[in-house]
C-alpha cells in the first residue's frame, strides 16, 4: 500500500514574537491510500489545525507534507486551489453550504468547478444524494432543511468527485447519535467504494471506534495511546 499523505516534522506556530503559539510540534505521519483513520485527542491539541494544513487551507513554518507523492511546499495558492479541487473532499463540522444554492446545485458545485459539462455532474451528484436517502430534498435550499440533511448534503458535496482523500473535521459534532451514524456509515461505504483515504478528527468513541487506526494527539505531537490517555 503506498502512502497518500506523508508528514515530516510539521511545525505550524500562530502569532509572532512573544504572543508565538506552537500548536504543531513536529509532526511524523503517514497514510496508506483507502486507510481509514481518527484522529482524537483534547480540545486544543491541534487537531483541525493538521488537518488544516493536509487539506491546503491553513500554511506551516517547518517540516513537510506530500499528499499523493507531491510535495506542498511548492505550490503557489492557483496550484494548492486545483490540486485541492481534484484530490481532495473536505468535510466541517458547520455544513458550510453556499446558502442561496439548492442541495443538487451545492453538490454539484465541486464538479463544475472541475468543469465537467452541467448534465454529467447532475447525474453524479443525483446518484450520490440518493445513496443519503435525500432525493426528495434536490430543490430546498440549506434554510430549508434539518441540520442532519445539510450535513448529509455537505457529506455529498465532499465525496461526489470520488476524491482519492476526504478529510473531516468532527462531521457529526452538531448532530445526535442516530443522524451521526447513518452519516457516517455511508460516508464510510462510499470511502471504500471509491478506495478513498478518510481522515477523520472526532471526539466521538462511537466513531473512532469504527475505524481500524486511530491517532492520538496531545500538545500538537502524536502521542501513543496511553500517553494520551494520561493527558486527557
Ligand atoms: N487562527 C488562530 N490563531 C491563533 N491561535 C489559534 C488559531 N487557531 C487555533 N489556535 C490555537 O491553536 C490550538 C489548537 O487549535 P485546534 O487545532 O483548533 O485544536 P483542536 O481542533 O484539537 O481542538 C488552540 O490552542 C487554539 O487556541
Ligand atoms: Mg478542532
Amino acid at each position: 500500500m503506498s502512502n497518500i499523505i506523508e508528514i515530516r516534522n510539521l511545525e505550524k506556530i500562530y502569532g509572532m514574537g512573544r504572543n508565538a503559539l506552537r500548536v504543531l510540534n513536529g509532526i511524523d505521519l503517514d497514510i496508506g491510500q483507502g486507510e481509514v483513520v481518527s484522529i482524537v485527542g483534547a480540545s486544543g491539541a491541534g487537531k483541525s489545525t493538521l488537518l488544516h494544513c493536509i487539506g491546503c487551507l491553513d500554511t506551516f513554518q517547518r517540516g513537510s507534507l506530500s499528499i499523493n507523492g507531491r510535495e506542498l511546499s511548492g505550490f503557489n495558492v492557483e496550484e494548492l486551489s486545483g490540486f485541492r479541487n481534484r484530490t481532495m473532499g473536505f468535510i466541517f463540522q458547520a455544513n458550510n453550504l453556499l446558502p442561496e444554492f439548492t442541495a443538487l446545485e451545492n453538490v454539484m458545485i465541486p464538479l463544475l468547478i472541475r468543469r465537467m459539462n452541467k448534465k454529467r455532474a447532475k447525474v453524479e451528484a443525483l446518484k450520490v444524494i440518493e445513496r443519503f436517502d435525500l432525493s426528495d430534498r434536490l430543490d430546498h435550499k440549506p434554510a430549508e432543511m434539518s441540520g442532519g440533511e445539510c450535513q448529509r448534503i455537505a457529506v455529498a458535496r465532499a465525496i461526489v468527485g470520488k476524491p482519492a482523500l476526504i478529510l473531516a473535521d468532527e462531521p457529526t459534532g452538531s448532530l445526535d447519535s442516530k443522524n451521526s451514524e447513518i452519516l457516517i456509515d455511508i460516508l464510510f461505504d462510499l470511502g471504500r467504494e471509491n478506495n478513498s483515504t478518510i481522515v477523520i478528527v472526532s471526539h466521538d468513541p462511537l466513531i473512532a471506534a469504527k475505524t481500524k487506526r486511530t491517532v492520538h494527539i496531545a500538545d500538537g505531537k502524536i502521542v501513543d495511546k496511553k500517553e494520551a490517555v494520561e493527558v486527557l
